[in-house]
């Protein structure tokens, strides 16, 4: 049976941009940006992109196109079958390990948009209202539970589908909706009285905020919002055709998920300085401030629909990314059909993730390192899986793949002569400045 394939460059492209449009951009990016010095830190984070994280991004390309096999063949049989089989193994379990606790945020995003729909975000006195309903929602056993299932489902649904007929033809569905919706928002945002405040906060620069601590966020930031180090986008450059040009594929995702994150900013801080609020990370501003934000706002209630759909659409091109790696490698490997493997993945990420959910309640007691057990899974893959997956992915392009035979892949053959020319200085930056900026960001969050 010959290998499914995405059908199109803009199927391929939304597929990628949507697995890196996801939470990451939605809920913290705009929040870094304010914290850290505001257009400083996006200037500082636009050369991280381009310098360190696009090279990342091609060398996965590079080894997922060239193989055109899931990520562990793809290590084993350009290394000639030595132990860097092992790294892609390991690159496979990383993004499981993330879907299940991502899944769990894909379940308050629905519950969010259901609580929506029902208008349950009227007017109150205050934000602690917010607070109550989201801490009560979390820490119960069951709807965060039934949640998460219902989140995982649609997302082994779609994948179940196949590539070009499941997740290349969701992607092209939805993030072009993402997109309207997000800069519809964000046009209503910044017409509200007092909203300049919020863009103050994310585009003032303040080059004194700029430290050592800010530039390891915005890197840390822009390794989670690109997916590098996880397996996905060599598994999906798997899928892309050998005529299409690798740098302006990845170049294009990376703009895009840059685009994204700052509408998202404007769409989301001038509304929350407009109601004299302060800005959070994470849940809390998603599932705390905005609501009160919604209840204030005029139409704040259709507002509230279509933000918590664009979250829950943002989540799923995400979450499908990861899946996919993992049933590649069974499809491929241990000859699962695609439907079995499927149904194997989304039962072990449902045990992890129900653990992770209840780790918010029930399981509440239980404490490593001082969180509980969803922030351990999140540290553990966000600040060491990821930083140490994409360290691995640049040595080995870098070190062990033929120089030739990157080149080959980079130019097609030798025929795009643009990339042949920028081919010099991707290398370099491959070989030596991208493993020596990883280790020195790992190193400065380990301190
Ligand atoms: N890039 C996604 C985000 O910004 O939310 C997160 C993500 C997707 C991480 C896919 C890893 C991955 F494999």
């Amino acid at each position: 049976m010959s290998r499914d394939s995405f059908g199109s460059r803009f199927g391929a492209l939304v597929a990628m941009a949507g697995s890196a449009v996801g939470l990451g951009n939605l809920w913290r990016f705009p929040y870094l940006v304010g914290e850290n010095g505001g257009a400083a830190f996006i200037i500082i984070y636009i050369l991280l992109s381009f310098i360190i994280c696009l090279p990342i991004f091609i060398s996965e390309f590079v080894i997922g196109r060239r193989s055109q096999k899931n990520a562990f063949a793809a290590f084993r049989d350009l290394s000639g079958g030595s132990a860097w089989r092992w790294v892609g193994l390991f690159t496979i379990i990383v993004p499981l390990v993330v879907l299940s606790y991502y899944s769990v945020i894909g379940g308050w995003s629905v519950e969010y948009l259901l609580k929506s729909v029902s208008f349950s975000f009227t007017g109150e006195a205050s934000q602690s209202v917010f607070h109550s309903m989201f801490t009560d929602f979390v820490s119960s056993t069951w709807a965060p539970l039934i949640a998460h299932t219902a989140f995982l489902l649609v997302t082994t649904l779609i994948v179940i589908v196949g590539i070009k007929d499941g997740i290349e033809k969701f992607s092209k569905v939805m993030m072009p909706l993402l997109f309207f919706i997000v800069v519809a928002i964000a046009i209503y945002s910044m017409t509200l009285p007092g909203a300049s405040a919020g863009l103050d906060y994310l585009f003032n620069p303040d080059f004194s905020k700029i430290t050592g601590k800010a530039i390891a966020a915005a890197l840390g930031q822009a390794f989670f919002s690109l997916s590098l180090g996880f397996g996905t986008i060599m598994t999906y450059a798997s899928y892309v055709s050998k005529k299409e040009n690798i740098m302006f594929q990845s170049a294009a995702t990376a703009v895009s998920d840059l685009m994204f994150a700052l509408i998202a900013g404007m769409a989301i801080m001038p509304a929350v300085f407009a109601f004299g609020l302060n800005p959070q990370s994470g849940p809390g501003l998603v599932f705390e401030t905005l609501p009160f934000v919604f209840g204030q706002m005029p139409a704040g209630g259709v507002v509230a629909i279509l933000f918590f759909l664009a979250l829950l659409v943002a989540a799923l091109t995400s979450s499908i990314s990861m899946l996919e790696v993992a049933v590649a490698y069974l499809v491929e490997e241990k000859k699962f059909s695609r439907l079995w493997a499927c149904v194997v993945l989304f039962a072990v990420c449902w045990v992890v993730g129900a653990i992770c959910s209840l780790s918010f309640g029930p399981l509440s007691d239980i404490k490593i390192d001082g969180g509980n057990i969803f922030d351990f899974f999140d540290n553990l893959s966000s600040n060491i899986l990821m930083t140490l997956g994409s360290l691995l992915t640049v040595l080995f392009v870098g070190w062990r793949l033929k120089k030739t035979d990157v080149y080959d892949e980079f130019t097609n053959g030798g025929t795009l002569s643009r990339n042949a020319r920028l081919f010099g200085v991707l290398w370099f930056l491959i070989r030596y400045v991208c493993p020596l900026a990883i280790a020195a960001i790992f190193i400065s969050g380990l301190l």
